[in-house]
This record gives C-alpha cells, structure tokens and sequence, in this order.
C-alpha cells in the first residue's frame, strides 16, 4: 500500500479502460492491469466483507463458493479453524488476471480446500452435488444479470443453504423498511460508480428478501477514500427454504 499505487488506482478509476464485446470480456479488460493493485485501495473502499465472514453459518464438510471471488481476499478474512471446515471453497470469476493473483494467494497460503475455477456467476456449478454456501461479495453491482446470478446461487444451494453478500447499493424512493436514503445520495452514487461499469441498485435487497428467508440484514454508510462523502452498502444472510 502506498501513494504510488492509490495514484495508479484512482487514475484507473478515472479513465478506465474497458474493451470487449461480452461482460466477461470486458471485466477482464477491466482488471487486466490493476489486478496486482486491487487489494491495497479496496482495502479501504468495500467495507462490511470481514463482517460478512464472520457471519458465514459454520458447514462442516460443506462446500463454500465465492462468487466473482477476485483476488480471494476474503478467503484471508476466515479464521484457519472455519476455514479447514469447508470440505471445498471455489472461487469463481470471470476475471484470469484476478483469478492469477488468486491462485498466487492460495499457493503462498498453503490452502488445499480453496480451487479457482475462470466461469461466470451465472453458469458455475459444482462438480459433486449442491453448494452448503454461495456468497457474493461487491461482486453483484457489477454483473449486469445480477438477478439471474442471485437465481443461479439458489439453484445450486441445497435446501437450508446460505446466501451471503455484500455490496454497495442505494434504496428505493419509497422502500418497505429499512434504510431511506436521500434523494442526492440515490442520485449521485450511481451516476458514480457507473462510470467504473458498477450499478449500484435499489432492487438488490427487496429481490434477495424475496428470494430468501433473511437471518441477517445490515445497511450502513462507509467513507470512500480521498472523497467527504459516504456510500451506502448493505450485507444480507439468507437461508434458502
Ligand atoms: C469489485 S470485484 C470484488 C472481488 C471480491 N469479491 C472482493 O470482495 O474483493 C468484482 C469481481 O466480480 C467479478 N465478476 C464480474 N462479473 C462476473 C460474473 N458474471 N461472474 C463471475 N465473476 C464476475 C469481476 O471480475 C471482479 O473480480
């Protein structure tokens, strides 16, 4: 970490350079010259994911997948003990130069039960039988069929699995519950972040609710570095029925 690589960053950030015809095409685009950079300024950015392992449901034996997994950094966030549970952990993306430093992280770590597989949220599924865990971590803003990807962690959940994410969003106008946000707020993240081809959505947690039986829902404000504004992000536990 360093003002060298935060300058790089936000210089990335500010003129992104994204190429290709397909998502998975230009997420890679995307990446391709920032992966090695990725963790040091998100670090500080995507907020709520060492709470969102800490409150992943104990599966022993069971098979956790990370869906747009990046660099596996949250793998790190596990303790060893919760870790050696999981029979399997994949981490899925799209991304081959964030799935590198993935597998890097692995290799140094010495982490036999974590595998990287190059495949979308939308069509991954697991080789032996249905996932105990899917999660999702500021992965969904930036998948355009983020519905179809939330159907698809369901479809490959065994019956009373878990769904865990986390990610930035901003609430309806007129939301049922929950947070409400200022209309500056719903307005300008989203103008945003869209220009890093991440849509911060309303619909996120009523679809998740909808999908799922909530056991944790959390919605909170974090700093953004180098800017006197905070962003919303939420963190949702779900069971499926
Ligand atoms: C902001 S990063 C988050 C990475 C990691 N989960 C974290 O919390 O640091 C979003 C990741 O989602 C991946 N991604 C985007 N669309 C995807 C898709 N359809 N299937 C799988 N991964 C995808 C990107 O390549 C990228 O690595």
């Amino acid at each position: 970490m360093g003002i060298r690589t935060d300058l790089r960053t936000i210089r990335h950030m500010a003129f992104p350079r994204v190429a290709g015809t397909t998502p998975a095409e230009r997420m890679e685009s995307y990446y391709r010259s920032t992966a090695d950079d990725y963790d040091a300024f998100r670090e500080r950015l995507l907020h709520g994911r060492r709470d969102l392992m800490d409150l992943l449901p104990a599966a022993p034996g069971g098979h956790l997948v990370d869906m747009g997994a990046g660099t596996g950094s949250n793998i790190a966030h596990l303790d060893e003990r919760r870790r050696k549970d999981f029979h399997r952990i994949t981490l899925v993306d799209v991304s081959s130069s964030m799935l590198d430093v993935a597998g890097r992280r692995v290799e140094r770590c010495g982490w036999d039960n974590v595998e990287t597989v190059l495949a979308s949220a939308t069509d991954y599924r697991p080789r032996d039988g249905q996932a105990d865990v899917v999660m999702f971590s500021y992965a969904l803003t930036m998948m355009p069929d983020w519905f179809a990807a939330v159907d698809h962690a369901r479809a490959i959940l065994r019956p009373g699995g878990t769904i865990a994410v986390c990610d930035f969003y901003v609430s309806r106008k007129h939301p049922a519950g929950g947070a409400r946000h200022a209309a500056w707020r719903r307005h300008l993240w989203p103008a945003w972040f869209s220009h890093n081809n991440v849509f911060l959505s309303p619909d996120h947690l009523p679809y998740l609710r909808a999908r799922f039986t909530a056991v944790h829902v959390r919605e909170r404000l974090s700093p953004v570095p180098y800017l006197p504004a905070r962003v919303p992000y939420y963190l949702f536990i779900g069971t499926k029925d």
